[in-house]
């Protein structure tokens, strides 16, 4: 039997990888989850274990890890990437397949809403664990989003404070994580709605379905139907399906994902983390200084996507004056060239308070990838650790990440991990 020791992880404790296993080994195996077929995420997997105390060797199946030493209660309540310790299978396993959708990542609220450049939630649920984040921390994300950080953060006991520009982006995030309380009023508004479809039906048309969303009281249910509006609106547009169609049929599947959410926090008796979300600029957070204990987040990749065309339909119909809009959204302010000399600006700003909010000695977890602009290749990756680092954010853990599903347009991004201080 041989081991490599590779270094420190962010817990600090060192970690193996074995190249050859005894099977007379004692301790327990750990299985990977069927769906884990990349190689950043054995490495995720493998800083996963080193977090909660294991040792362990990795088998040549790489799916099969000896593991000992560890938290082996507290590991099967948390852990992303394993399907079982020992003969005890995770709470994730059990998560996943709550899912009404057929893209594996996209179990309980996370699918609603087809918004562009989500995270893969698996990779979020073990960067919480690989930063050490305990239930009634408190992470931040100033680029939220379509709100995977959030849900993650929730389900996991950690609380979350979440920003985005848009306010699509927050309408996303709020719905997705609040709505599992008001799931009884949200129903008694679906039988107002289901009295009402055949009168939709018959005029399929937007402005009548807006105006019985808008005759409910503002707030979680108002939030909820305008979300399913949303949704079917972008159905419509890409799909060309008949929108009122689209809008039952979405509001019918959004419930019963909510269902499917209180189902599950009543089974494995979850400990909700909080969130607060707000519509917010990444460049000066209403936070207090080193006021969190972990950050988590995926900034617009230089120029590479324009989030105000791409959701232009739905924030009008959000009343967002999309012109104007334009020059608060990094990445899609200025024309030409300008637009990358803006982004850099920015991106300073946004690391300087990423640094000023976080606790000492805690972790700062950024996902980025480099753009094309016109044939060339710009290298946002190494301009984020450059300027991180200037901001008193140092360097401990560069992954390499494949994007699954956008390999045509962009193939890899980076998982950079950074600790304040160091
Ligand atoms: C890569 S996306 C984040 C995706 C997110 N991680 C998810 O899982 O859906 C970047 C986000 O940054 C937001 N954004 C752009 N400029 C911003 C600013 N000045 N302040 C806060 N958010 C901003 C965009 O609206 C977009 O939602």
């Amino acid at each position: 039997m041989k081991i490599n020791s590779r270094g420190r992880n962010p817990t600090g404790k060192t970690w193996h990888f074995a190249e050859r296993v005894g099977p007379h080994l004692e301790g327990d195996v750990a299985l990977l989850l069927p769906n884990v077929q990349f190689i950043y995420e054995l490495a995720l997997a493998q800083l996963e274990l080193s977090a909660f105390g294991y040792e362990f060797l990795v088998e040549n199946s790489l799916r099969r890890i000896r593991v000992w030493g560890g938290d082996s209660e507290r590991f099967c309540r948390r852990t992303a990437y394993f399907q079982y310790i020992g003969d005890k299978e995770s709470v994730y396993s059990r998560i996943v397949a709550k899912n009404r959708t057929r893209s594996i990542n996209q179990y309980l609220t996370h699918w609603i809403y087809p918004y562009k450049g989500k995270f893969h939630p698996q990779m979020i649920r073990a960067l919480l664990n690989i930063m050490g984040l305990s239930e009634g921390e408190t992470v931040l994300d100033p680029f939220v989003g379509s709100g995977t950080l959030a849900l993650e953060a929730q389900l996991l006991g950690i609380n979350s404070v979440c920003f985005d520009i848009s306010p699509l982006c927050v309408l996303q995030t709020k719905v997705k994580t609040e709505s599992v309380r008001f799931l009884d009023e949200i129903k008694g508004a679906w039988q107002d709605v289901q009295k009402e479809a055949n009168k939709l039906l018959r005029g399929n048309r937007e402005r009548d379905t807006l105006d019985l969303i808008r005759s409910f009281d503002p707030g979680p249910v108002q939030d909820f139907y305008m979300m399913g509006f949303l949704v079917a609106i972008s159905d419509t547009e890409r799909r060309r399906k008949s929108f009122i169609q689209a809008f039952l049929k979405n509001i019918s599947l959004m419930i019963s994902s909510l269902e499917d959410y209180r189902e599950l926090i009543r089974e494995e008796k979850l400990q909700l983390g909080t969130i607060r979300v707000s519509e917010g600029d990444a460049r000066a957070l209403p936070l207090a200084d080193e006021s969190v204990d972990g950050i988590l987040t995926s900034p617009p990749y230089s120029i590479a996507l324009d989030y105000v065309a791409n959701d232009a339909h739905a924030l009008r119909f959000m009343g967002k004056d999309t012109t104007e809009f334009r020059n608060s959204v990094i990445g899609v302010r200025g024309r030409g060239d300008e637009r990358v000399h803006l982004y850099n600006q920015d991106m300073r700003e946004a690391l300087g308070e990423m640094s000023r909010v976080l606790k000492p000695g805690r972790y700062a977890s950024l996902v980025i990838g480099n753009a094309t602009y016109q044939g060339k290749v710009i290298n946002t990756v190494d301009f984020v650790i450059r300027e991180a680092e200037k901001r008193g954010l140092s360097l401990i853990r560069n992954i390499d990440k494949i994007i699954f599903g956008l390999y045509n347009v962009m193939q890899r991004e980076n998982i950079l991990i950074f600790v304040k201080g160091g």
